[in-house]
C-alpha cells in the first residue's frame, strides 16, 4: 500500500515536471510577446547607454517587440545587476552588463548581492570599448609625459572622475594610479554620461573612460584625450596616440559589454536573444553607428554564449589577483 502510494506520488511528480517543460517550451516557442525591458546599470547618456540603445533598436525589429531601456544607477553598476540577477527568469527583463558589474565586482564588493557566473546567463557580447586617458580642457599638462608628471607633483590636488566603485571608468583609473603610484581623490558620478559633463564643464581634472563617450566630445575640443590604453590607435580618433606611443606602455586597458539574462531563462529564449543580438552586429547601419564611437565589434565566435561565459570567466580570474589588494 505504502509503495502504491508512493508510486502514485512520484507519477503525478513527473507528469507536473513533465507538464511544466511543456509549458516552458511553449512560452519559448512564441516568445516574445510583449515588452521587453533592457536595464542598464549608469545614467543614460554613458557609454553603456549608447551602445544598449543602438543595438537594442535592432533586435526589436527582429524580435517584434519593443525593448524598453531602465536605467537603474547606484553603487558602480552593482545595484542594477543585483536587481536583474532577482528577475524573472521569463526573457522580459535583461541586463548590459560590463566589465565591472560582471567581473571587477566580484573582488571589489566582498558582499556582492550577485555573482556573474552564477546568476547569469549569458546571451552575447556587444562592443569592445577602448579606454582613453582624458582631461578637462584646460588640465595644464599637454602630452601623457606631461600628465604623468603633472599628476604626481600635485597628486594632493588633482582628481578623478568615475562611475562608482567597481565601474570601467574606475577599475580602469585605479590600474593607471597603481602604475603612476598615486592616490588622487576620487569624485564618484552615476555614470561616465554625467562624468563627462563635469568634465567638459571643468569641475573635474581627469578620467579614464570608454571610448563610446569620449569620441564626440574630442573631436568637438571639449576635452583632452592623452593616450588610448591600446596596441593600435582607434580609427574613429587617428590623432590620438597610444599609451605605448605617449610613453605609458604598462598602462593597456580595453572594456566589453554584453547581454545577459537572469539565471535559468529557458534556453530557447536564450537562443533567440542571441539571434537577434548578432543579426544587430551584422547589420551595416549598427555597424557604422558601433564603429563611428570607436567600439570593437567582436567576431562571429566571440558571439556565442559560450563565448561570453569564458570572457567572464577569464576576466574575474585576471581582475581579482588586481583589484583585492586595491582600496577605494
Ligand atoms: C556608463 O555607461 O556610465 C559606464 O559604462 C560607466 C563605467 O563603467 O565607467
Amino acid at each position: 500500500m505504502k509503495l502504491y502510494s508512493r508510486m502514485l506520488v512520484g507519477g503525478a511528480l513527473a507528469a507536473a515536471v513533465g507538464l511544466s517543460a511543456i509549458a516552458a517550451h511553449a512560452q519559448a516557442e512564441t516568445y516574445p510577446t510583449r515588452t521587453i525591458t533592457m536595464i542598464v546599470p549608469f545614467a543614460a547618456g554613458g557609454p553603456t547607454d549608447v551602445i544598449s540603445r543602438i543595438v537594442t533598436g535592432h533586435m526589436a525589429q527582429t524580435l517584434g517587440q519593443t525593448i524598453v531601456i531602465e536605467n537603474v544607477v547606484g553603487a558602480g553598476g552593482t545595484t542594477a545587476s543585483a536587481r536583474a540577477a532577482r528577475a524573472a527568469n521569463d526573457g522580459y527583463t535583461l541586463i548590459t552588463g560590463h566589465m565591472g558589474t560582471h567581473a571587477a565586482s566580484v573582488p571589489l564588493y566582498p558582499s556582492l548581492a550577485y555573482h556573474p557566473q552564477k546568476d547569469f546567463e549569458p546571451v552575447s557580447l556587444l562592443a569592445g570599448t577602448p579606454i582613453l586617458i582624458l582631461a578637462r580642457k584646460d588640465f595644464p599638462p599637454k602630452d601623457l609625459k606631461e600628465f604623468v608628471t603633472y599628476v604626481k607633483a600635485n597628486v594632493e590636488k588633482v582628481n578623478a572622475a568615475h562611475a562608482g566603485v567597481g565601474s570601467v571608468s574606475h577599475v580602469s583609473c585605479q590600474l593607471l594610479n597603481s602604475i603612476l603610484d598615486i592616490k588622487p581623490t576620487g569624485v564618484p558620478f552615476n555614470g561616465t554620461g554625467p562624468a563627462m559633463n563635469a568634465l567638459v564643464g571643468g569641475q573635474v581634472d581627469y578620467m579614464c573612460d570608454q571610448i563610446v563617450n569620449a569620441v564626440p566630445q574630442i573631436n568637438g575640443g571639449t576635452i583632452k584625450a592623452y593616450a588610448i590604453a591600446t596596441p593600435e590607435r582607434n580609427p574613429s580618433l587617428p590623432g590620438v596616440p597610444t599609451t605605448a606611443e605617449a610613453g605609458l606602455p604598462a598602462f593597456q586597458a580595453q572594456a566589453w559589454n554584453a547581454i545577459f539574462a537572469p539565471k535559468g531563462t529557458p534556453a530557447p529564449i536564450i537562443a533567440k536573444l542571441n539571434a537577434a543580438a548578432v543579426k544587430a552586429l551584422d547589420d551595416e547601419g549598427v555597424r557604422k553607428r558601433l564603429l563611428d564611437l570607436g567600439s570593437v565589434i567582436p567576431a562571429a565566435g566571440q558571439r556565442t554564449p559560450e563565448a561570453l561565459a569564458a570572457l567572464v570567466k577569464g576576466e574575474i580570474e585576471k581582475w581579482t589577483p588586481v583589484l583585492k589588494p586595491a582600496t577605494n
